[in-house]
């Protein structure tokens, strides 16, 4: 690989997208970069000192702290601090920061692939690869019921359906960089399939594109 590869992920929350980028990253050797955790970065410094998340100058604060090496998933992947996140994001000044770092992590070779709400349209434009990873908003709240129950907890899933549609609304609804599939993305629907025909799908896209690479 000559020049940084770029591999940019899309979808809804819960869509299996953050394992599949992970899958890739390992695969083709490249970094990774999550980055609705940079989202969820500046909810959480909102949350723990109380401020408003609707305080947009603290917001664009904590957006320029965010330090990308040091992001903590087991302190960030809260569901509260999910929910925080995707009221943040609503912030054109919040995501142009967040956006510059991001940009910065996808040029550091050899390099990346990257999974979120606006990577293919408008963090890396012209990744190499784009994917629009998606599943129905009820087989998402499923797995979602079955990833709390599996570590003993319980919850309602009318109430985790519930909260899934409203996260879309928001996420897709939103004025600035609204989750939409790019133009030229392919569309992975993992309504009905598992996370490793997925993987293999996504393999497939990736080594047809690096074949003609090669050959150019
Ligand atoms: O993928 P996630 O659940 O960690 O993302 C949390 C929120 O962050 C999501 O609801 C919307 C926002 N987000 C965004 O606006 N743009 C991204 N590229 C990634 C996440």
């Amino acid at each position: 690989m000559t020049s940084p590869f770029t591999i940019a992920i899309d979808g809804p929350a819960g869509a299996g997208k953050g394992t599949l980028a992970r899958r890739l990253a390992d695969h083709y050797r490249l970094n990774l970069l999550d980055t609705g955790l940079t989202y969820r970065a500046v909810a959480h410094a909102l949350l723990q000192v109380g401020l408003p998340l609707d305080n947009v100058s603290a917001a664009e604060t904590a957006a320029r702290q965010v330090d990308l090496t040091k992001l903590d998933r087991a302190v960030l992947s809260a569901h509260a601090v999910g929910e925080a996140a995707s009221k943040v994001a609503v912030f054109p000044t919040v995501r142009r920061i967040l956006v510059e770092k991001q940009r910065d992590f996808a040029r550091t070779p050899p390099g990346a692939v990257l999974d979120g709400r606006d990577i293919g349209t408008v963090v890396c434009p012209d990744a190499d690869i784009k994917l629009y990873v998606t599943a129905s908003a009820e087989v998402r709240a499923r797995r979602r019921l079955a990833e709390i129950e599996s570590i003993g907890g319980t919850a309602d899933f009318a109430e985790i359906l519930a909260d899934i549609v409203r996260r879309d609304e928001r996420d897709m609804g939103r004025a600035d960089s609204p989750l939409k599939p790019a133009a030229e993305a392919h569309l992975l629907d993992t309504s009905e399939m598992a996370i490793e025909a997925a993987f293999l799908a996504a393999m497939a896209v990736v080594d047809d594109v690096l074949a003609r690479r090669n050959k150019a």
